[in-house]
C-alpha cells in the first residue's frame, strides 16, 4: 500500500532569523513511517524541519511552512491509499513576513497572526475519497470529547488522540500512549509503549481496516 505522512512541525517565518512554530520532535510520524516501510508498504514523508534522519526507503519531502506542507500533500494524494497527518501544522502565521530582521531598538513589534490552511480538513472535505484519512489529536484536557469533535469536524476516518499534559510521554519523548477514535468502530486504546512498537500496531491497525472498507 502506499502510505503519505506528515511529520515534524512548520516554520512561520517573522523575518529573517525569527520563526512561530510548534512543539514537535518529529518521532512519532517518523516511527510510522520506518514501520510502514518495515512492512513492505511504499512511503511518501511530507516533513518539516526535524533533527532525525528519514528512514532509508521513504521518498522524503521537504518543507517548511503550513503552506509548503499544504501544497506538497494535495500533490501527492491523488495516488496513495492511507494518509497520515502526525505533523504539528502551525496554526497561525504573521500576516506579513518582514524582509529585514526586525530591531530591538526600534521596539517590541505588533505581528499580527493570520490563519493557516488547514490540511487535514482539507483533505476531509474531499468528497468520494479513495484513501483513508487519519489525524492526530494532542490534547491536554478532555481528550474524548475533544478528539471526537475533531474527527468529525475535519472529517477524518481516524483521529489518535494524546495526553500531551503528561510530560512523561508525546512531545520529544521515546514513548507515547494513544486511544484512536473513529466514526463507526470501537475506541481503540494502546497503551504507553515505544513510539516504535506503537507504529507498528498502528500499521497493523490500518490495513485492517483498509482491507475491511
Ligand atoms: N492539522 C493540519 N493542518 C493545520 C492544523 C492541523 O493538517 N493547519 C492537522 C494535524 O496534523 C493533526 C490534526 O490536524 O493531524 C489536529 O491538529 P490539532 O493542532 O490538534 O488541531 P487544531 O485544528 O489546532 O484544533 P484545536 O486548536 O481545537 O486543538
Amino acid at each position: 500500500m502506499k502510505f503519505l505522512l506528515t511529520a515534524g512541525p512548520t516554520r512561520e517565518a517573522i523575518d529573517p532569523v525569527r520563526y512561530i512554530s510548534n512543539r514537535s520532535s518529529g518521532k512519532m510520524g517518523y516511527a510510522i513511517a520506518e514501520a510502514a516501510i518495515a512492512a513492505g508498504h511504499e512511503v511518501i514523508l511530507i516533513s518539516g524541519p526535524v533533527c532525525l534522519p528519514p528512514p532509508s526507503g521513504v521518498q522524503l519531502v521537504k518543507v517548511t511552512t503550513a503552506d509548503e506542507m499544504y501544497a506538497a500533500v494535495h500533490e501527492q494524494i491523488t495516488s496513495v491509499d492511507i494518509a497520515i497527518l502526525a505533523a504539528a501544522v502551525a496554526d497561525f502565521k504573521p500576516a506579513q513576513v518582514s524582509t529585514q530582521k526586525l530591531k530591538k531598538h526600534e521596539g517590541i513589534p505588533e505581528i499580527r497572526l493570520v490563519p493557516t490552511r488547514d490540511i487535514l480538513a482539507s483533505l476531509g472535505a474531499i468528497a468520494a475519497r479513495h484513501f483513508l484519512l487519519v489525524g492526530f489529536a494532542a490534547e491536554t484536557e478532555n481528550i474524548a470529547a475533544n478528539a471526537v469533535n475533531k474527527l468529525i469536524r475535519k472529517g477524518c476516518d481516524i483521529i489518535i488522540a494524546n495526553d500531551v499534559s503528561n510530560s512523561e510521554i508525546g512531545f520529544e519523548s521515546d514513548e507515547n500512549a494513544v486511544t484512536l477514535y473513529s466514526r463507526d468502530a470501537d475506541n481503540i486504546v494502546i497503551p504507553r509503549a515505544k513510539k516504535s512498537d506503537m507504529a507498528r500496531a498502528l500499521i497493523r491497525i490500518f490495513c485492517d481496516l483498509i482491507k475491511n472498507r
